[in-house]
């Protein structure tokens, strides 16, 4: 069978979509890959490549050298870090798109999957259940380039007939590997310091609500949209996916149910701000109506499976 490419595999969501891939396709068939020389040993079961993406002549190569047909590109900075390194992140982000989508115009490979993320709305957007298409004004440099990425996705398909499908992701929950620099990090922090020393200092404020989900229905999110037939795909920009949606105090509470001694202090920093422009829901119903997406695991269930996966 044809193969396939995840780039930015090192991270969050990269490690457990390359062992759920590879449980699918067999371990031979996925090649993980990344710009870190070192991989972690739960991915060594299979290929894997050293890439930057930013590295079109290696990124071609490796596709060549291994008839790679589809394309999982999850490399970029989060919200919170591309703040700090805004033209870095834009570069990366948009310049490491387009290095992709070329190939799918050269008709190197066939199908493309690109994250896109709650970011890309903005505190004039309906801030309740946001629908699909609304207004979007992204204040982050994070959510500019993710608005930007979704439209370039768009032209390629209607332009050069690119496969590219792709969900915006509420902030993902999972402790498998350490989230990468977003706004929504808390949500995992929170557990690792419940269960270290039941004493979290939380940069958002008790009341910053925000659409969240458990990293198995993403995943599952992922390659459901990647397998459905192109016809039902018929958002090429991106799709708005919901799970739940929770603010630092609810999740405090659901811990507590657990770990009754839990505390929490509040000290926002520059991350609340970030979390003010986006939305407290978003409504998914043209991911239900157009390729059957629905979630699956709810808070006091993540809570569950976040403290025994951290515990052992
Ligand atoms: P992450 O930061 O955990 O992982 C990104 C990976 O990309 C890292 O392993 C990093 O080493 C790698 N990388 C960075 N620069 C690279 C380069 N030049 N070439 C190759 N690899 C490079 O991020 P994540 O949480 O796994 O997110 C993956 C994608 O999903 C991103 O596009 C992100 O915007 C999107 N997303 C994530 C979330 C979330 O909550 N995790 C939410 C919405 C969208
Ligand atoms: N979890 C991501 C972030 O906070 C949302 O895209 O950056």
């Amino acid at each position: 069978m044809s193969k396939i490419l995840i780039i930015g595999s090192c991270g969050q969501i990269g490690i457990e979509l390359v062992l759920e891939l590879r449980k699918i396709y067999g371990n031979q068939n996925v090649i993980a890959s990344d710009i870190k020389e070192e991989y972690p040993i739960s991915i060594a079961g299979g290929p894997y490549y050293q890439l930057d993406i930013m590295n079109v002549q290696k990124l071609k190569a490796i596709v060549k050298e291994n008839d790679i047909k589809e394309i999982y590109l999850l490399a970029a900075l989060l919200s919170a870090t591309a703040e700090k390194k805004p033209l870095f992140a834009w570069n990366l982000n948009i310049q490491g798109l387009f290095n992709v989508l070329e190939l799918a115009k050269d008709k190197l490979i066939n199908k493309v999957f690109w994250p896109s993320s709650i970011a890309v709305f903005g505190s004039n957007s309906p801030a309740n259940r946001t629908p699909q298409h609304t207004v979007m004004e992204p204040s982050t440099v994070y959510g500019i380039s993710k608005l930007a990425g979704e439209r370039w996705c768009e032209y390629y398909h209607n332009k050069y007939g690119v496969d590219v499908r792709s969900i915006r992701y509420p902030g993902l929950i999972s402790y498998k590997s350490a989230p990468g620099g977003g706004t929504t990090d808390y949500a995992v922090d929170i557990f690792i310091q419940a269960l270290k020393s039941k004493n979290y200092t939380c940069y958002l404020r008790k009341d910053a609500k925000l659409p969240m989900m458990y990293m198995s229905d993403a995943i599952r999110a992922t390659i459901e949209i990647m397998e459905a037939p192109p016809s039902s795909i018929k958002i090429r920009s991106s799709y708005n996916l919901s799970g739940i949606s929770f603010d630092p105090n609810e999740i405090t509470n659901a811990i507590r149910r657990e770990i009754p001694e839990f505390k929490i202090k509040y000290e926002p920093d520059f991350r609340q701000q970030i979390a003010e422009s986006w939305p407290n829901s978003v409504d998914d119903s043209c991911a239900k109506t157009d390729w059957k997406w629905e979630n699956k695991v709810g808070l006091q269930e993540i809570v569950k499976k976040m403290l025994k996966g951290l515990s052992q």
